[in-house]
C-alpha cells in the first residue's frame, strides 16, 4: 500500500488593517526608524484594534478565505488546531471557538502552546492524524494577537512583534508531495529568557503583578538572539542532511520572521541564496505562530507542485524545528 502523506492543499492569511509604522513608534518610544530597520530588518506591522477583538478573529478571518478558496464544507473539517502563545481566554481553546464562528461544528479541536515554533508543532502533528488515517481534513492555524501582551513601553520588545497569522489545510496524498519530514526540539531552560511572567498558576494576576507590568511578553533579546541563530541554522541544516538535500535543491526557505538578521544566518548555512528566501518581516514584523503561514499565503502564486520547501523557526520556551515538505499544487 502506498503512503500516505499530508499534503497542504490550500493556505490563507490574515492581517488587521491598522498599520503601526516605524514612524509612529518614535513616537511611543525612545527609538527610530534607522536603528529598527537595520537591527531587525521590520518597517511596519498590523494591530488588531477594537474591544473583544482576540486572535480568534485572525484565526476565523483565515479559515473562512480557506475554505472558500479549497471549496470546502465547514462541515467536512474534522479537526482544527490552533497554535498561538495569545489564546482568546485561558480556556476553552481558542480552537474552539474559531471553529464554532466558522460553523465547523463536526470537528474537534485544540490549541497548541509552542510560541513561534507553534506552526511547525502543529503541521505535524496535524499531518500525524491525517497519516494515521484518523482525519481527512485537517485546519492548522498559526496566530497571534502580540499586541495584547506586549509593553508599549519597553521599546526592546515592542518594535518587533505584531498581530496576524494563518491557516492551512491538511489533506491525505498517495502522491510524493506533501509533509515529508520534520525535526522538533525543544529546551525548558530557556524559559527565563523569554516568557510572561505573570498571568499562569504559578503567579496569577493580581493588582501587585499589574503594576509590576508582568503581564507582558519579557525578553532577553540578545540571548534568545543567539541561541536562535546557532538552532534555527542547525536544525534547518539536520533535517536538509537526513534528506540528502542540498542547497541546490531547494526551491525556498520558508524562516521564521523574528529578525532579518537570524533569517539571513540560516539562509547562509543551508547554502540557499536571497531570491530563495521568504521575506515579509518588513511588512507585519514577528506575528509570533503566525509567520510562517503568512509567509506561505504571500508567496502562494509563486509555488509549484514538487517544490521542496523548509520551514525553520525559534522561539520562547525554547521551541525550535524544522519541516521539508513537497508542494502539493501549482499556481491557481
Ligand atoms: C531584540 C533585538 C532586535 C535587539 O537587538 P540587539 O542587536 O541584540 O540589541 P541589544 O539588545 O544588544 O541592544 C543594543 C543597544 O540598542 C539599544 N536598543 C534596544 N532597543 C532599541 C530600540 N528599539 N531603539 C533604539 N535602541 C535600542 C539597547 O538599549 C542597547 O543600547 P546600549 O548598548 O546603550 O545598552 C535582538 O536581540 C533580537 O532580534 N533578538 C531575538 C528576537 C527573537 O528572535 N525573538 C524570539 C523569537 S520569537
Amino acid at each position: 500500500m502506498a503512503k500516505i502523506r499530508a499534503a497542504i492543499t490550500g493556505v490563507q492569511g490574515y492581517v488587521p488593517d491598522y498599520v503601526l509604522t516605524n514612524q509612529e513608534l518614535e513616537t511611543m518610544v525612545d527609538t527610530n526608524d534607522e536603528w529598527i530597520q537595520s537591527r531587525t530588518g521590520i518597517v511596519e506591522r498590523r494591530i488588531l484594534k477594537g474591544e473583544n477583538q482576540g486572535t480568534s478573529v485572525i484565526g476565523a478571518e483565515a479559515v473562512k478565505g480557506l475554505l472558500e478558496k479549497t471549496g470546502t464544507d465547514p462541515l467536512e473539517i474534522d479537526m482544527i488546531i490552533c497554535a498561538t502563545v495569545t489564546p482568546d481566554m485561558p480556556f476553552p481553546a481558542t480552537a474552539n471557538i474559531v471553529a464554532d464562528m466558522v460553523g465547523a461544528k463536526n470537528s474537534f479541536g485544540y490549541d497548541l502552546s509552542a510560541a513561534c515554533s507553534g506552526f511547525l508543532y502543529g503541521l505535524a502533528t496535524g499531518a500525524s492524524f491525517i497519516e494515521s488515517g484518523a482525519a481527512k481534513k485537517v485546519i492548522v492555524i498559526g496566530a497571534d494577537k502580540m499586541s495584547s501582551i506586549i509593553d508599549y513601553t519597553d521599546r526592546t520588545t515592542c518594535i518587533i512583534f505584531g498581530d496576524g497569522g494563518g491557516a492551512v489545510l491538511l489533506e491525505p496524498t498517495e502522491e510524493e508531495v506533501g509533509i515529508m519530514d520534520s525535526i522538533l526540539k525543544s529546551d525548558g531552560s530557556g524559559a527565563p529568557y523569554l516568557h510572561m511572567k505573570a498571568g499562569g498558576s504559578r503567579k496569577p494576576a493580581t493588582p501587585e503583578t499589574v503594576a509590576a507590568r508582568e503581564h507582558y511578553a519579557y525578553q532577553e533579546g540578545s540571548t534568545v538572539f543567539k541561541f536562535a541563530v546557532t538552532n534555527m541554522a542547525d536544525v534547518a541544516a539536520e533535517v536538509m542532511d537526513r534528506n540528502n538535500l542540498t542547497g541546490d535543491d531547494i526551491a525556498w526557505l520558508v524562516p521564521h520572521q523574528a529578525n532579518k538578521r537570524i533569517i539571513d544566518a540560516t539562509a547562509r548555512r543551508m547554502d540557499v541564496g536571497d531570491d530563495k528566501v521568504m521575506l515579509n518581516i518588513q511588512r507585519y514584523g514577528n506575528t509570533t505562530a503566525g509567520t510562517l503561514p503568512l509567509c506561505l499565503w504571500d508567496y502562494e502564486s509563486q509555488l509549484k507542485k514538487g517544490d521542496n520547501i523548509i520551514l525553520a523557526a525559534f522561539g520562547g520556551g525554547f521551541t525550535w524545528g524544522a519541516t521539508w515538505l513537497k508542494w502539493a499544487y501549482d499556481p491557481k
